[in-house]
């Protein structure tokens, strides 16, 4: 039976145990937040949600590392969210030395986890998590993508009046407004979505999907949690589940893409192994144009986290 720890007992964090948990298909979550009564007060409440909701994953929180020992998955979602105004990247400075340090904590208590990233800036914070421990890259990768289609795929339900399960579609790029929703990609039930909507409704969702999370952060005042912590535990799943499902991933590109030494969200498999294949699609120009785009876009922000010599 497996063991999964979770780095952060914020909004994010103690979602994706609360979610997990309902799934019950984990023996153990372990919630760690450095404010240790935080998240020893949120795993309690989760545990105690279990006679209600029928399941039987045990919860623990804590502010020891020692707790983790023997985790099977890691998610970090340790570090602060964005505040009205800022972009995710404003987040680096403070982020960068939180995942980096947390990472390496989790190292000395674990053998051959596998990490799932969820802090922001995303693309750049799972690249210094996978720096910082010295796994495979199958091993470490980010959550964005499911988080992102799966606002895509609900403005979409919104406007054809469909159940967004009847959505399908694949995202990819950087977790930022550059991007890449592929409309090319996008079937509602089989059917091309392009049969089933006008061009500007199409053109105005994927510039919604693109600034999603900003709409979230604007109305709430802090970023999102249900529909990313519901996506990262889904990423659980698959691995736990050995299920071979197919996620858009942030994950290290090495030549795919024409792209290296770069994690950006491009579809994957994932299974026992974690990420068990990359899968590369073929763009066509305007869509390749995109990826380069936001692959530049996330250059730079690794320039700023190479820059602070962590
Ligand atoms: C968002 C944050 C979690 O997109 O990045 O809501």
């Amino acid at each position: 039976m497996s063991k999964v720890t979770v780095v952060g007992a914020g909004n994010v964090g103690a979602t994706v145990a609360n979610v997990l948990a309902h799934k019950d298909i984990v023996k153990e979550i372990v919630l760690l937040d450095i404010k240790g009564d935080v998240a020893r007060g949120k795993a309690l409440d989760s545990w105690q949600q279990a006679p209600v909701d029928y399941y039987s994953t045990q919860l623990k929180g804590t502010d020891d590392y020692a707790d983790t020992a023997g985790s099977d998955i890691v998610v970090i979602t340790a570090g602060i969210p964005r505040k009205p105004g800022m972009s995710r990247d404003d987040l680096i400075s403070t982020n960068a030395k939180i995942v980096t340090s947390v990472t390496k904590s989790i190292m000395e208590h674990s053998d051959n986890p596998i990490i799932i990233v969820v802090s922001n800036p995303l693309d750049v914070m799972t690249f210094a998590a996978y720096k910082a421990s010295g796994l495979p890259k199958t091993r470490v990768f980010g959550m964005a993508g499911i988080l992102d289609t799966a606002r895509y795929r609900a403005f979409l339900a919104t406007e054809l009046e469909v159940s967004p399960k009847d959505i399908q579609a694949v995202l990819m790029g950087g977790h930022g407004d550059t991007m890449v929703p592929l409309p090319r990609y996008t079937t509602v039930a089989g059917i091309p979505v392009t049969e089933m909507i006008e061009e500007d409704k199409l053109d105005a969702i994927v510039e919604r999907t693109k600034k999603g999370g900003g709409e979230l952060v604007k109305l709430m005042g802090t970023s999102a949690w249900y529909a990313p912590g519901a996506a990262a535990a889904q990423m659980v799943e698959a691995i736990l589940k050995d299920e071979n499902r197919i996620f858009p991933c942030c994950s290290l590109l090495e030549g795919e893409y024409g792209l290296n030494d770069i994690f950006l969200g491009v579809p994957v498999k994932l299974g026992a192994k974690g990420i068990e294949q990359l899968i590369e699609l073929q763009l066509n120009e305007d869509e390749t144009k995109l990826m380069n785009t936001s692959a530049q876009h996330v250059r730079d922000v690794m320039e700023v986290f190479k820059g602070m010599g962590i």
